[in-house]
């Protein structure tokens, strides 16, 4: 696969990215209506705007876990469209770690578990990747939870399991529907400390926020409406 690695690559590319969703009645829903944008190696940078701005749904293009309707994305250089559902998802397994905005752990699953998944479909071995695994629990403040089930946790501890599972894999690129929406103040500050410090590392961080203080935080400021970029800064 075409792959390019050089530092002048973008992590994203952009080009008129449309998304449409057709609605059981026939009825289309243009959420996404034309974006275009480049988000470099290593940037740090806050999607913000309205509920139902489209915001969920430029991050998961971005994300590959979606593709677009019309226009052109490009992670780390490749073309989405040149590759089929399987090298996608490698694609994103390798370099793109995803916070959803509703965490999305199985719920039978201990916390060490959930995080360890992605780390099957890279072939390490069980030992490997309960090892990673509870280093990514650590570093988020919960290797005092590693054997219980989401249930048995609070918003926050789910929040920050989720976190820890998109970065088990050592993402070049971390993207964060709402990571500090369910935290309190002194859980979404340890969050976006964590964040900061991955970014230091040279993870490039995309988050999605409603809080003002979250986005002043970040170097960049993308504001959606209406499905469009409607600043950015
Ligand atoms: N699967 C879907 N089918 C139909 N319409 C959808 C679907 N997902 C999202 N939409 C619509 O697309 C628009 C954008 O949704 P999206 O989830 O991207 O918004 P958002 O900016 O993330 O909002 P929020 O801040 O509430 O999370 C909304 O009008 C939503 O109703
Ligand atoms: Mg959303």
């Amino acid at each position: 696969m075409p792959e390019a690695t050089g530092t002048s690559v973008p992590a994203f590319e952009a080009i008129g990215l449309t998304r449409s969703y057709r609605l059981d009645g026939g009825v289309l829903v243009d959420a996404l209506r034309g974006v275009s944008l480049r988000i470099g190696q290593g940037e740090f940078a806050a999607i913000v705007g309205p509920s139902g701005s489209g915001k969920s749904t430029l991050m998961h293009l971005l994300g590959c876990l979606d593709r677009p309707t019309s226009g052109t994305l490009r992670v780390n250089g490749v073309d989405v469209a040149t590759l089929d559902d399987a090298r996608l998802a490698d694609l994103r397994n390798r370099t793109i770690g995803f916070v959803f905005q509703s965490f999305h752990l199985l719920a039978r699953t201990s916390a060490l578990d959930n995080v360890a998944l992605p780390l099957v479909y890279r072939g390490v071995s069980r030992a490997g990747r309960r090892e990673r695994a509870k280093a990514a629990l650590e570093a988020v403040g919960l290797g005092h939870r590693l054997t219980h089930r989401p249930s048995q946790m609070s918003g926050g501890e789910q929040q920050r399991v989720a976190i820890a599972r998109a970065l088990v894999g050592d993402p070049r690129v971390l993207l964060a529907d709402e990571p500090t929406g369910n935290l309190d103040t002194r859980n979404g500050e340890e969050v976006m400390g964590l964040l900061e410090r991955l970014n230091e590392g040279g993870v490039a961080v995309v988050l999605v926020t409603h809080d003002a203080d979250v986005a002043a935080r970040a170097r960049r400021q993308i504001h959606v409406r209406d499905g469009r970029i409607e600043r950015d800064t």
